[in-house]
């Protein structure tokens, strides 16, 4: 049985979703603080816990026969951590929870959810999984220091993990059953589809200042089908091999400006999309591009949607048939 930590939000329903469809068993574990009941595909057995509960998550352990772990677990709202540090920081506590668990109930491989906020302001670009790591707000330092934990645990006690650092995750599930319903949302893509569904009155583009080819910030942005694939490639790798240690950049070595999103968006939609400048926000990176070479040569990963008009196109589908979320 694979357990799925925060499997009833955006990326972990869409992991549960295609393990369901390899016949794997699945454990959700989830506090629903982010994440929604109906996200979670039937089949899967769902434990309403909290992973700061380190009761709830070793009852869970011991109670199904769980044999690796994949961790999306966390709370990932960048800004609200900038204003609550403690908001990341409880990540790290509930990881330890989580890892301690699995120690007792003898689960040794995990899949853990980084972030591209571990490398902080780029030094070169793409960006490599050797980069320095600086992380420039407490989201991406708790993901950091998490990565240390986990390597430790490597040496010490023989932990098998793989750390997948994703880009920036966009798009919905290509059959319109799961998408994106964060609140509040952050993410650029359903902020601007949700100005075309007229929820919003327009999008701020915070920066055109930026040393880019038009003045605004350029991010990598990855389907969240393709993410998950390269979690089942990082799951057959830690079911074959023993005292695995892995971290791998999810992205597509391509990056898109917020104005090229927007552009996008207007063609997928068919709708205005009013945008307006903002001032730039403290700590955004100009440019965050991913080098993501490793996991293609290592894990054979290969990306099904590389257009950004594609990408779009699967989330403003599921925004369509799901206006106010699920
Ligand atoms: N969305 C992105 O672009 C992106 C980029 C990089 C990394 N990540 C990482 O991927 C993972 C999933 O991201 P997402 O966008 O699906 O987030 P999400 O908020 O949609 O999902 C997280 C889920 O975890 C649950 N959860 C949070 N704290 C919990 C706790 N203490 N105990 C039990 N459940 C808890 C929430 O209820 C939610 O269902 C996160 O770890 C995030 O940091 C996301």
């Amino acid at each position: 049985m694979i357990l799925v930590t925060g499997g009833a939000g955006y990326i972990g329903s869409h992991a549960v979703k295609a393990l369901l469809q390899k016949n794997c068993a699945v454990l959700v574990f989830d506090n629903l603080s982010a994440g929604h009941e109906l996200a979670v595909p039937e089949g899967a057995v769902l434990v309403k816990g909290d992973l700061l509960d380190p009761g709830a998550i070793g009852e869970a352990l011991q109670r199904y026969p769980v044999t690796l772990v994949m961790h999306f677990a966390a709370h990932s709202i960048v800004p609200e951590s900038v204003q609550d540090p403690l908001l990341s920081y409880r990540n790290i506590a509930g990881t330890v929870n989580l890892l301690s668990a699995m120690r007792q109930a003898g689960v040794q491989r995990l899949v853990f959810s980084s972030t591209a906020a571990v490398y902080g302001e780029p030094v070169k670009l793409p960006i490599p999984e050797d980069h320095p790591l600086a992380p420039t707000n407490p989201y991406g330092q708790s993901k950091a220091w998490i990565e240390t934990i986990l390597a430790q645990l490597h040496r010490s006690t023989g932990l098998s993990y793989i750390s997948l650092r994703y880009f920036n995750a966009a798009g919905a599930d290509p059959e319109g059953e799961l998408g994106e319903d964060h609140h509040p949302e952050t993410h650029l893509i359903p902020l601007v589809l949700k100005t075309a569904l007229g929820q919003r009155d327009k999008i701020y583009i915070y920066g055109r200042d930026y040393p880019t080819a038009d003045g605004t910030a350029v991010r990598d942005y990855i389907h969240v089908t393709d993410l998950i694939e390269a979690h089942l490639l990082a799951m057959e790798v830690l079911q074959e091999e023993r005292a695995v240690q892995g971290v791998y950049n999810l992205g597509h070595q391509r990056g898109y400006s917020v104005l090229e999103v927007i552009n996008a968006a207007r063609k997928v939609t068919g709708r205005e999309i009013p945008a307006e400048p903002a001032p730039r926000r403290p700590g955004d990176p100009s440019i965050l591009i991913a080098a993501s070479e490793k996991i293609k040569r290592e894990l054979g990963w290969r990306t099904r949607f590389t257009a950004l008009d594609e990408i779009i196109a699967t989330a403003w589908a599921w925004y369509r048939r799901h206006p106010g979320g699920y």
